[in-house]
């Protein structure tokens, strides 16, 4: 890590009680700098640690929770120069058999939430010339079988944060879409169904990455100025290039690889 890019910084972390969001809190409080956290059920901050940890009980999806929580973050600072937007969950089922509450709770978490977040933050950013990550996911870069309301919910802020991009360049800031591939966190368990119950699904089989792995890389992405979508692993490359060279060959294989999901 390189300490002086983080030292002394404001850095708001979504959903770090648990998974990716933990391991990048954890990577973080070695350093001295200042990082809110925002969830449901916050945990206390880790001990012993270099950075002031104030954490914040806001569900995303409460505009009372999410105002309360930025302007108490703003009453201590008016910059920002970390926000990664990282809380959200999976939603899995066929798309014949998903009730429309499914996509509107999954929107509400990953992306209107989400957004609603950084745009009361979007001054903060700007004074800061900070930068903006979403955890999006490989299944954010083609609509997956299985997985119509957490794909679409996932590539729906590509396209905002694409802009905000391009619009806030002025400004200095930047923005980065981080897609990581299967890691071994809660999600299978803290996701929704087809018909919104919650999920109760084993991990993915095969080689998957650690929480620990997926926040170094997100730190290396933070750090590099050049970072825009960034993918880490051979899935998530042959996706991004499959869907542009041949989109009948990657759904053939997704339909065949993915079956049993679906
Ligand atoms: N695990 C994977 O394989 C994988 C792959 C690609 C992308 N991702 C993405 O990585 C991100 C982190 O997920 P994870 O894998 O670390 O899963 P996780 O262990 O289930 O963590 C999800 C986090 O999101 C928070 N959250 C959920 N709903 C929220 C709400 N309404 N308001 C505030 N916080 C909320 C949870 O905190 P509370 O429950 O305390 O609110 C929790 O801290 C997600 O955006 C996910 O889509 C994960």
């Amino acid at each position: 890590m390189k300490n002086s890019l983080w030292e002394n910084k404001n850095i708001i972390i979504t959903g770090a009680s648990s998974g990716i969001g933990e391991a990048l809190l954890k990577a973080l409080s070695t350093i001295n700098c200042r990082i809110f956290t925002l969830d449901r059920s916050p945990k206390d901050p880790p001990k012993g640690v270099k950075a002031e940890i104030f954490p914040f009980l806001c569900d995303i999806t409460k505009e009372d929770d999410l105002k309360k929580a930025t302007s108490e973050i703003l009453k201590k600072t008016d910059t920002i120069d970390y926000l990664f937007n990282n809380a959200g969950i999976t939603a899995h089922g066929r798309f014949d058999k998903m009730d429309i509450s499914v996509f509107r709770k999954t929107f509400d978490i990953n992306f209107f939430g989400n957004i609603h977040l950084t745009l009361l933050l979007v001054e903060a950013l700007k004074k800061a010339r900070g930068m903006v990550m979403v955890t999006s996911t490989v299944s954010g870069l083609y609509g997956i079988p299985g997985r119509s309301a957490y794909s679409s919910s996932k590539s729906a802020l590509h396209a905002v944060y694409e802009s905000l991009r391009i619009e806030l360049s002025e400004f200095g800031v930047r923005s980065i879409i981080f897609c990581p591939p299967y890691t071994r966190t809660a999600l299978r368990t803290s996701g929704i169904d087809a018909q919104g119950n919650k999920l109760n699904e084993e991990q993915a089989k095969g080689k998957i990455k650690t929480p620990e792995e997926v926040a170094t890389d997100m730190i290396k992405a933070a750090e590099n100025p050049n970072s825009k979508l960034v993918i880490i692993d051979k899935s998530g490359f042959f996706v991004k290039w499959m869907r542009l060279l041949s989109p009948s060959l990657l759904e053939r294989i997704l339909f065949k690889k993915l079956r049993h999901d679906f």
